[in-house]
């Protein structure tokens, strides 16, 4: 793991675009994972800024998304299909058809599920994925005690995650229970993963993820068994770190051929 900690989400975000960014160019037809939520949001625009300013062209990426909430059509304000659309997709030049989100309203879950799975398996893998954290640990919708070797499924939401995504939708009750995630073994067969955290809220799940035990309980600490993952910080998802100070000294005396 490389713990990255920049003094606001603005920069931190702008060293994951930069990391995006670097793969897109390496590799045109490149396969991304794409997260929800607020966190990547900045990540987002500065990805727009770039193909809108400095030619970086997404018409050979393939993308797959997270999650999608089980029961929400793809034009519902909170599904993440919209989210997708209108902060990045609608921006960009990725052809439609290379865009993938799990199908909420699928009548088969498990059928339309595996069909994920074999979409991706299909495409090369995903070379770079995003991934944010929930306070209780979560990546995508992997809630605590998902089993490590999970694949694309559905999954019931926690309460508190529930709780936490109020915010999008009009009411809390409106919030689904359900959701379709990406397993966690999906996700650790990424090349690469990018996890951003941000503020206060975040702090301690992100010590869990990186300095505690590996366990189902924080499903983000698998992360530790992954060659190259990123974690991008801000101060205050920091907090609680305690080698935060070896993690600065690490990235100020990164090699220069390491840097992008
Ligand atoms: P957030 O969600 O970015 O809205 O905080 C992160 C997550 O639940 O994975």
């Amino acid at each position: 793991m490389e713990v990255i900690i920049q003094s606001s989400p603005e920069e931190a975000c702008r060293i994951a675009a930069r990391i995006v960014a670097h793969r897109v160019r390496q590799k045109p037809d490149c396969v991304l994972g794409l997260a929800t939520g607020s966190t990547p949001l900045q990540l987002y625009a500065e990805l727009i800024r770039m193909h809108r300013k400095e030619g970086l062209e997404f018409s050979g990426v393939t993308s797959f998304n997270l999650d999608e909430y089980v029961g929400l059509p793809g034009d519902h304000p909170a599904s993440y299909a919209r989210f997708m659309k209108e902060n990045f997709f609608q921006h960009i030049d990725m052809p439609p058809e290379s865009i993938h989100i799990p199908d909420g309203m699928a009548t088969d879950i498990p059928v339309s599920c595996a069909s994920y799975e074999n979409s991706i398996r299909s495409s090369g893998g995903i070379d770079v994925q995003i991934l944010g954290i929930g306070r209780d640990g979560h990546i995508g919708f992997n809630e605590p005690t998902s089993s490590l070797a999970s694949r694309t499924r559905i999954k019931t939401l926690t309460r508190r995650t529930r709780e936490d995504n109020a915010r999008f939708f009009d009411s809390p009750d409106e919030v689904p229970r359900h959701a379709i995630t990406m397993g966690i073994e999906t996700i650790m067969e990424a090349r690469e993963c990018v996890l951003l955290a941000f503020g206060e809220a975040k702090a301690a799940a992100v010590a869990a993820v990186v300095e505690g035990p590996v366990t189902a309980m924080i499903p983000g600490s698998i992360l530790q068994m992954h060659p190259a993952t990123s974690i991008l910080l801000d101060d205050k998802a920091a907090a609680d770190l305690q080698r935060k100070d070896y993690y600065q000294y690490v990235y100020v005396n990164k090699p220069e051929w390491q840097r992008i």
